[in-house]
């Protein structure tokens, strides 16, 4: 998928997302930031939705590693004193080693090419006992949301996600990364029907941009005559998975590790 050109243009207004939705994953996520100041990293942080949130809430330095120069363009205006915006990718992360106390990666797993590659640069760049907080969309097939009423189609792409999350669990097990724990988090997605189809017309969500052009045309004529007819609906909520690994301390055996 290619998050140049379009894609990038469509991000910030197809892809917003709520001040409250961004506060309800930093209330998510609390549970594993420590109070030490130490940095986090957002890994595949897009346009920085999330980047100056985790700055701010969590009073600590933020590093967004993005490998789309056109994201990362829009990214710099979450950028300040505490916030740097670099290119790199989860492969090739182009930070130090034990720089982090966590890494969060917000709907990127899947976009992951190399899981071996990906594991040992977060293996190494994370503190002992640093996390890595992942959040996405892994249970569409058990919950599935509004998008999946007008574009049926995408049920298909929800079991890559999947497969992606497993593999990059086998992965991170390999380097002593186990999982520590995974919630569902309700959020708010839009607030109204309107909003809601306003931002898919943009087709800013990468699934979106794999349909076929004439079955995503068909959702969304559906989608817009229904946000016509009753615009105030809302909000519209969904259901996302929050998946927190943990690197073994030095003290813990790494047998444990392979549970
Ligand atoms: C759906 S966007 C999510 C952006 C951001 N994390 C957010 O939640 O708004 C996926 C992002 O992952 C980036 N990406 C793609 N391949 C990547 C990789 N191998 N490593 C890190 N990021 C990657 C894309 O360029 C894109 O900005």
């Amino acid at each position: 998928m290619d998050f140049d050109g379009d894609l990038a243009r469509n991000y910030l207004d197809g892809r917003r997302l709520p001040a409250e939705t961004v506060s309800t994953w930093m209330r998510a996520m609390a549970a594993f930031v420590t109070a030490s100041g130490r940095p986090v990293l957002d890994l595949g942080a897009g346009t920085g939705r999330f980047t100056r949130a985790l700055a701010e809430h969590f009073s600590v330095p933020v590093v967004a590693v993005e490998p789309s120069a056109e994201m990362r363009e829009r990214a710099a205006s979450a950028a300040g004193p505490e916030v740097f915006v670099v290119g790199g990718q989860a492969e090739a992360i182009p930070c130090a080693a034990q720089a982090f106390q966590v890494i969060w990666a917000s709907q990127v797993v899947h976009h992951i090419k190399d899981f071996d590659r990906c594991a040992a640069e977060v293996r190494r760049v994370l503190i002992p006992g640093g996390r890595l907080v992942v959040r996405g969309a892994f249970h569409d097939a058990e919950r599935p949301t509004l998008f999946h009423t007008y574009f049926p189609e995408l049920a298909a792409f929800a079991e890559e996600r999947g497969q992606a999350l497993a593999g990059l669990t086998r992965a991170l097990r390999g380097v002593g990364l186990r999982p520590e724990h995974r919630d569902t988090v309700v959020q708010m997605s839009a607030p109204t029907l309107a909003d809601f189809a306003a931002q898919v017309a943009l087709r800013a969500h990468s699934p979106l941009r794999r349909l076929a052009d004439d079955r995503f045309a068909e959702g969304l004529k559906r989608l817009m005559r229904d946000a016509d007819r009753s615009p105030a609906t809302g909000p519209i909520t969904s259901t996302m998975d929050l998946v927190v690994f943990r690197t073994i301390r030095v003290t813990e055996r790494p047998d444990k590790a392979a549970q």
